[in-house]
């Protein structure tokens, strides 16, 4: 079904007891992301980032409002709407092509087809002479990239990532930064993604959506244009208004967040 709004989270209400008694983390909480959109939950430790994702992902369905995914109200989890956490669940077991194909032999398709659309998106993610690695054998960044062709393949709708390159360094972070950029040039999954990281969100983001420790249902927003043309992520990092925006980030959480340490 086409549908411009992909994701629709209305009037969301998430409370959970702990032993100081109830924490409420979204209270009338709105949302939409548009198809083929990038949409950055940007907001410091504990605001209810993870909640969010894995409320969205059907992990968690003890909420009230309404989570419509494609129209639909979500029910548990689905193909369509694929995770990918900071740490994977990779199988060591299997190599990088079984870690791959492993979705869609549940699937059934058969392994002819499986070959193509495996050996296609580990050419995607710089991997083709790594298919017959185990996950022991490969760097940090190697194994995102592996969880990245793992959801990639299946060609979900939407994909939900909490901060996934929080584990990599710098320089292993960019790399797989410009290859989000890279890949979003040919599949086109709307994308909720989760960082803390206030550069990256920058790099990333269609739109940034700012939450806050103290608020509980509003939020800031932020849809980065830079001046020049930005050819890749290093420009975009040099860019005039990067560093205004970085301003008007860092402003906005240290007035809306003067409790936090
Ligand atoms: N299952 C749970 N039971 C009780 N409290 C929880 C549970 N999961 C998360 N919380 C609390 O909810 C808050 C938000 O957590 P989380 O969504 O993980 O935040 P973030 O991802 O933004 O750091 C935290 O204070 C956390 O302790
Ligand atoms: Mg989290």
């Amino acid at each position: 079904m086409e549908y411009e709004k992909i994701l629709e989270i209305k009037n969301l209400n998430k409370e959970f007891e702990n032993k100081n008694g109830k924490i409420i983390l979204f209270e009338d909480f709105n949302l939409n992301v548009k198809k083929d959109e990038l949409v950055v939950l940007l907001g410091p430790s504990g605001c209810g980032k993870s909640t969010l994702l894995e409320m969205t992902a059907g992990f968690d369905n003890d909420y009230s409002g309404e989570l419509l995914f494609e129209g639909e109200k979500v029910k548990g989890t689905s193909g369509d709407r694929a995770v990918v956490f900071q740490k994977d669940a990779l199988f060591p077991w299997l190599n990088v092509y079984d870690n791959i194909a492993y979705g869609l032999r549940i699937r059934r398709m058969n392994e002819g087809n499986i070959k193509v659309k495996v050996m296609d998106v580990l050419e995607k993610v710089n991997l083709a002479s790594y298919s017959d690695y185990f996950m022991e054998e490969l760097s940090g960044g190697m194994k995102q990239r592996v969880a990245l062709a793992r959801v990639l393949v299946l060609e979900p709708g939407m994909l939900l990532m909490d901060e996934p390159f929080g584990a990599l360094d710098s320089f292993t972070r960019l790399k797989i930064q410009e290859l989000m950029v890279e890949i979003r040039k040919i599949y086109y999954p709307a994308i909720v993604f989760i960082t803390h990281d206030i550069d990256e969100a920058l790099l990333l983001a269609d739109r940034i959506v700012m939450l806050n420790a103290g608020e509980k249902g509003k939020y800031m927003e932020i849809i980065p244009e830079f001046e020049g043309k930005c050819e890749n992520l290093m420009d975009k990092s040099m860019d005039e208004k990067f560093n205004d925006y970085k301003r008007e980030i860092l402003e906005h959480y240290s007035n809306n967040n003067k409790n936090m340490i």
